[in-house]
């Protein structure tokens, strides 16, 4: 039986199986455990079970001596050094797979929201100004027929391009088979949807001059991670009407404040990181999350590794 620290608690059973094979240690609050709390709890644990909220860095594990298998409860390990992880050839684990496909009904849902007003139209009913059916009441633009921008062609990326075929849309991507490049794609396209992971290359990826480049009446979305876009940048873009508009489940800071200055910006939509959010998906990563953990810990190789150079 192995010590184990599990950031928050995880929707449906998984933990359940993990505290029926281990002695684990779930900490208790709603908000993830601060600096010190997540030292204190990691530092004599041999699994750690982290959220995307949780900066597992080098000093941290470096002062877990026992520390022997990581696994994060997301797709993205950005939040984890895993060049730290691997020097200590200490697995991490992912959930890969599982929450394509309710990522991607999320960049359809945002895109429909920014550019057919969704937000708007809620506000404008609930604040009583609704008087009548008017030719010109909150017009907004089709997605149906609309050129794709899809930066980041993998898993989630592929889900998107899936969908807005549906649509009827033109697909652009940035893959390196048959795909454009990045200048073309923002150029050409009606809407920027992002998909690409965040990684030294992507930090700050859509910033002034990427925005300059897209057209003013295009849309961008982004689903993947906050930095990959820079937000000084979006919110003089909005303001100077350089795009359409934006919506952004993910962003920089994250959480952001509610008296940031980019929620003052037109034409934006903001949700709070909910890409997954769907009951089976959480679920399903944490089955997956649990499973990637019980083989660390067997000193198996973990199904769902982010770094397999360790084996
Ligand atoms: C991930 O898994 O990386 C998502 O951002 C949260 O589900």
């Amino acid at each position: 039986m192995a010590r184990v620290f599990v950031t928050r608690s995880l929707p449906g059973t998984a933990l359940d199986r993990l505290a029926a094979a281990h002695d684990i240690d779930v900490w208790p609050a709603r908000l993830p455990p601060p600096r010190p709390d997540l030292s204190e709890g990691a530092r004599d644990a041999e699994g750690l079970l982290s959220l995307l909220t949780d900066p597992i860095d080098a000093e941290l594990i470096a002062a877990c001596r026992k520390l022997r298998a990581i696994s994060n409860y997301a797709v993205g390990v950005d939040n984890v050094d895993l060049a730290a992880a691997t020097a200590r050839s200490i697995p991490v684990g992912n959930t890969p797979g599982v929450l394509t496909d309710s990522t991607a009904d999320l960049a359809l849902a945002l895109m429909l929201a920014v550019a057919r007003r969704i937000v708007e139209g809620d506000a404008f009913v609930r604040a009583g100004e609704w008087v009548t059916w008017e030719p010109g009441l909150l017009l907004g633009h089709d997605l149906h027929g609309a050129t794709v921008g899809i930066v980041g062609f993998g898993r989630i990326g592929q889900a998107v391009a899936r969908r807005v075929d549906g649509f009827g849309c033109e697909i652009l991507h940035t893959s390196r088979r048959s795909g454009v490049e990045l200048g073309e794609l923002l150029e050409r396209s009606d809407f920027v949807t992002l998909h690409c992971p965040l990684t030294p290359e992507t930090r700050g990826l859509i910033g002034v001059d990427a925005l300059r480049r897209m057209k003013p009446s295009a849309y961008l979305v982004n689903t993947a991670r906050g930095p990959i876009v820079d937000t000084g940048a979006l919110r003089s873009g909005l303001e100077q009407g350089e795009i359409a508009g934006a919506a952004l489940d993910v962003t920089d800071p994250e959480p952001l404040p509610a008296d940031h200055p980019l929620l003052g910006a037109p034409n934006l939509v903001v949700i709070p990181h909910l890409g997954s959010a769907t009951h089976a998906t959480r679920e399903r990563m944490a089955d997956m999350a649990v499973d990637n953990l019980l083989a660390g810990l067997a000193g198996e190789r973990m199904p769902y590794c982010a770094n397999p150079e360790v084996y």
